[in-house]
């Protein structure tokens, strides 16, 4: 669909190569890939030492002493942060510290736009809701988790015994700390691990590049190479005198880390080892050719083609005015992230023929576990499993995506289920009434100027809902296009819901007594919404959902468990599950097309190159052309005199990581994880060396910028730096 002469002229080159690894490799094994328990580290120490790295297993992670592990944090309840002194300054994403900088930012003093620097602790900015926690230690807890758990439990008896003993594991385990745990299932149940955290919760803000630098390129560079953001923000952890965790007071201290990152200036050239150590969140490494299939040919399509239609009337908005683009920008941003990413996947799955390699595997295994009754039937199983989970997921994903996708169906959606919960209680009816209007105000501000985009979303995603054949009860009264086309438009003209005055009137005088009458006619927007709603959740889809999800999970626990018995000598990483890992892998380029070398690194020069005063994205400072002209870089400098920005390495990585740090042969800090490339977004799925590489900024990018260009340099001498 996307590229599609470029997708198969790869594909003809890759089918072979594709076979050959199949046959050749079991499910795991490539190069660069995994996310590995630090723990558990000493079992890959080896082969990171073999690749380069000079220091031990022990150093990243050690219950004993002060390690690495001390120094790096779960930031909020996505990404990750490091410590990078030892007055409790952390580093972040921009992108993960964004809404925190959104919300201390005002039109007087926008911080967002033009950056933020405290000059003394007592500028720095509480940010209420926020956490930041630290791994006190992990431990295998799989024994206690699974007694009494029978063999021939249930889903449901099994799960019900597990939280029983997890609840009770963890009582047992913080009794009389400060502390918090959770449990966490890996290999799909196989195993658990306890995860003890201390958790922070007097967070300030401390710093914040201006957006054209924090967010350079915008959604136009996301997920791509070669990238020029300098994606970071800066964060400090309070503490009170003990250094225990307290809630906000004037009288908490900085807390003092057990560890905090060294930083390098040396940086890394191409080949390089580094690593990563953060918080990855979800990947699905050894699920079966149906899911893949699933992804790459039937929810991604949907969403892709859903967003392209709400994106492209966004964007228009976003041309005629300021004001709109301000509107639009946090949307359009969350819409863009997933839609480039899930092209990204679709595309890496076609160009690895990535459904025929599993089935591929699949075949080895059907073969090896034939006379293996615990085995045996798995495949088969999942197999239908699938094919009952698959109309349901699809027919969800164009509820979710296609009917949900305007502002008009999410307000109709909170109607709804306000007269839906309220339908027995008057009095709640109407103070649920009362905060609609109240958001009604607000919304209908400047109503004039949103609503023709917002209606043309609506129009054309329900249209295209539609024509997939997923709002066929139309059909009845609608014939033809034309006709559903005006049949929408109307629905949208003439809704009370567009307008502020009947709206108000309606919630003023809604009483209960009223309620079927609304759902089933009186409210036209609500009633389209009840019945398209009524169609795509009935309870025998939810049902068979529920049914083949709980059944994939406990097949998958039996599947997983067999690949590693077939391949004994394999270490499997466990897939991504928002728990701290190691990813290790080299500074390295790539081939994105043929004829087409990117090389590892950027640099400042190309921010020039990239400059567009008319483009919003490509807006770069005055002060920031000074310092290029004069070329002011001080100690940041590579060995050729220019400014890095930017690298990519083969670290295997997935959201969550932002944030992460990036370390070097030594354990040093050099970069600042933020994305991936989109070439490589299939690695969630599939990972390939030759195209699967993490993002980094590079930490002199980022010392530059506080230093040199904000003139914050009390924050740079806090930390510990290597030349
Ligand atoms: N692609 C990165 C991630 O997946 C960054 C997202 C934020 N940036 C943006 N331009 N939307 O989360
Ligand atoms: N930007 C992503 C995040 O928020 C990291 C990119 C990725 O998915 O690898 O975690």
């Amino acid at each position: 669909m996307i590229h599609n002469t470029y997708a198969s002229r790869l594909n003809v080159r890759y089918s072979f190569y594709v076979m050959l690894i199949a046959m050749l490799i079991p499910t795991f094994a490539v190069a660069d890939e995994g996310m590995w328990i630090p723990m558990l580290l000493s079992k890959n120490e080896a082969a990171m030492q073999k690749a380069g790295m000079r220091i031990s297993a022990k150093d990243i992670y050690d219950i004993n002493n002060a390690c690495l592990k001390d120094a790096v944090v779960l930031f909020g309840s996505g990404c990750t942060g490091e410590y990078v002194s030892d007055q409790g300054l952390l580093l972040t994403n921009h992108h993960c510290g964004y809404s925190f900088i959104v919300r201390h930012s005002t039109v007087a003093n926008d911080y967002l736009t033009h950056g933020f620097w405290a000059a003394s602790r007592e500028q720095e900015l509480p940010c209420p809701g926020l956490t930041v926690t630290r791994l006190v230690r992990m431990d295998d807890v799989t024994e206690q988790v699974l007694k009494g758990v029978g063999k021939d439990d249930d889903e449901n008896t099994r799960s019900n015994k597990i939280d029983e003993n997890m609840a009770n594991i963890i009582k047992e385990r913080t009794a009389g700390t400060h502390y918090k745990a959770v449990i966490k299932p890996f290999y799909y149940g196989n195993q658990y691990f306890i995860y003890i955290n201390e958790v922070f919760t007097d967070v300030r803000l401390v710093g914040a590049p201006p957006s054209n630098i924090g967010k350079f390129g915008g959604d136009t560079d996301n997920w791509m190479w070669p990238r020029h953001t300098g994606d970071f923000s800066m964060f400090r952890v309070y503490a009170d005198k003990e250094g225990k965790p307290a809630d906000y007071s004037k009288d908490n201290v900085p807390y003092r880390p057990l560890k905090h990152m060294t930083i390098s200036l040396k940086g890394v050239d191409e080949d390089d080892f580094t690593f990563v150590f953060g918080y990855p969140g979800t990947t699905k490494r050894y699920v079966t050719h149906d899911e893949v299939d699933l992804a790459a040919n039937g929810t991604n399509p949907i969403r892709i083609a859903l967003r392209d239609i709400r994106l492209k009337h966004y964007k228009n908005a976003m041309e005629q005015s300021s004001k709109q683009r301000l509107r639009y920008a946090s949307k359009v941003a969350s819409i863009a992230n997933g839609w480039k990413k899930w092209q990204g996947e679709s595309l890496g799955i076609e160009r690895l023929e990535g459904v025929a390699q599993k089935k591929e595997q699949e075949r080895q295994f059907r073969m090896w576990a034939s006379d293996k009754p615990e085995y045996a039937k798995v495949l088969d199983e999942l197999e239908q499993n699938y094919s009952k989970l698959r109309p349901v997921e699809t027919e969800w994903t164009y509820f979710n995506e296609g009917i949900m996708a305007s502002d008009f169906m999410n307000r109709t959606y909170k109607l709804w289920r306000v007269l839906r919960d309220t339908q027995f209680d008057d009095s709640l009816a109407h103070e649920q009434c009362e905060r609609l209007i109240a958001e009604n105000e607000r919304f209908f501000n400047d109503f004039d100027t949103h609503s023709p985009t917002d209606r043309a979303i609506f129009v054309e995603t329900a249209l295209y809902v539609w024509k997939a054949g997923q709002l066929s009860f139309l059909d009845k009264k609608y014939h033809g296009e034309a006709a559903v086309r005006k049949f929408f438009e109307e629905l949208y003209d003439n809704s009370i819901l567009n307008n502020k005055d009947k709206y108000n009137k309606f919630l003023r005088s809604y009483r209960t007594k009223n309620y079927t009458k609304v759902v089933s006619g009186g409210v036209p927007a609500v009633d389209f919404f009840n019945v398209a709603y009524a169609n795509a959740y009935t309870s025998d889809k939810r049902d068979i959902h529920t049914s083949a999800r709980n059944n994939i999970n406990r097949l998958m626990r039996t599947y997983i468990k067999g690949q590693m018995a077939m391949y004994p000598d394999s270490n499997f990483f466990p897939d991504a599950n928002l728990t701290l890992r190691v990813t290790y892998g080299h500074v390295k380029g790539f081939e994105p097309a043929d004829g087409v070398y990117y090389k590892p690194y950027t640099t400042l020069d190309g921010i020039i190159q990239k400059e567009n005063p008319d483009i919003y994205d490509y807006v770069v400072e005055p002060r920031l052309k000074e310092l290029y002209r004069s070329k002011d870089y001080g100690r940041y400098a590579n060995a050729k005199g220019e400014m890095p920005v930017a690298f990519i390495a083969t670290n295997h990585t997935t959201g969550g990581n932002s944030g992460s740090p990036v370390l070097n042969a030594d354990g040093q800090l050099i970069g600042i994880n933020f994305d991936r490339c989109w070439e490589g977004t299939m690695s969630d799925l599939l990972f390939d060396p030759n195209y699967c590489r993490n993002i980094s900024l590079d930490i002199r990018y980022c010392l530059f910028v506080i230093d040199k260009y904000a003139g914050a340099k009390h924050l740079v001498d806090e930390m510990t730096i290597v030349q």
